[in-house]
């Protein structure tokens, strides 16, 4: 089991003061980037959201004529919230299901072979320890064609041991010397003690060649170094 930290309730609370949970697609500001990635059309199209947290990118989809979405999340609170912000009457086609990324195979079999047509992960797959046990089947759950867009905490984020800049006279730097030391980090963050996966670039793309798919785009986005970065990867099913 994952370690859920977005059910613990004082980090939901600080967490949804954040633009993202607040406006939505309109506060996600790796958004624009992410949506150039995207097919032009998402009409008839199956959808899965991994990681969907308040469900802002599945009523997105739902809105620019998707047949249907699966949502996926393992927080409790996110799905509460997803839930209440897509109303069946307005939203009939968002299924909403408590999942843990981290044991796909595991329940129900995995993810149905060859089900969708378009996967979305925003800034979740960064928590998984397995990762490639999740991108197997979000692989295996796209049809020949299929694209996968997700974003992830850039690693330059993840790589310090002890997150935090580093003060030298009046210069602040942010450590690197741990880039290549993939594994478990923790985070302080809203108070809480968050546990991220490190990896490098060059990992990520392996293990997405490695369970099957071709990397069209890989982009990186920033306010500047100290605000935001983002990776974001478009891929595609052969
Ligand atoms: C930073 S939030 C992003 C939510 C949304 N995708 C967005 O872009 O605003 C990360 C989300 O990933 C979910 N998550 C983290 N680990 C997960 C796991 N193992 N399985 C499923 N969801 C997970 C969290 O519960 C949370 O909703």
């Amino acid at each position: 089991m994952s370690q859920n930290i977005y059910d613990s309730i004082g980090f939901f609370e600080s967490y949804s003061k954040y633009p993202r949970m607040e406006k939505g697609l309109a506060g996600a500001s790796e958004w624009p980037l992410l949506e150039t990635m995207l097919p032009s059309s998402l009409v008839s199209k199956t959808v899965l959201d991994l990681g969907c947290g308040d469900g802002w990118f599945s009523r997105w989809a739902l809105d620019q004529g998707a047949k249907a979405v699966c949502a996926m999340d393992v927080s409790q609170n996110m799905l509460s919230r997803a839930r209440a912000l897509s109303p069946p009457d307005r939203y009939p086609a968002i299924t909403f299901r408590q999942v843990d990324m981290e044991t796909l195979e595991g329940q129900d079999g995995g993810l149905d072979p060859e089900a969708n047509d378009v996967a979305f992960s925003g800034l979740a797959l960064h928590y998984l320890v397995n990762l490639e046990a999740a991108l197997r089947q979000v692989f295996r759950s796209l049809r020949p064609g299929g694209l996968f867009v997700f974003s992830v905490e850039h690693p330059i984020f993840t790589a310090p041991q002890r997150p935090g800049f580093q003060k030298s006279g009046a210069v602040q730097d942010w450590p690197l010397s741990s880039y290549f030391a993939e594994g478990e980090r923790e985070v302080d963050w809203l108070g809480t003690p968050v546990r991220k996966q490190h990896r490098t670039i060059s990992s990520y793309l392996k293990t997405l060649r490695t369970v099957g798919f071709e990397v069209v785009v890989v982009d990186e986005w920033g306010l500047n170094m100290g605000v935001e970065v983002r990776d974001l990867f478009g891929l595609r099913t052969l």
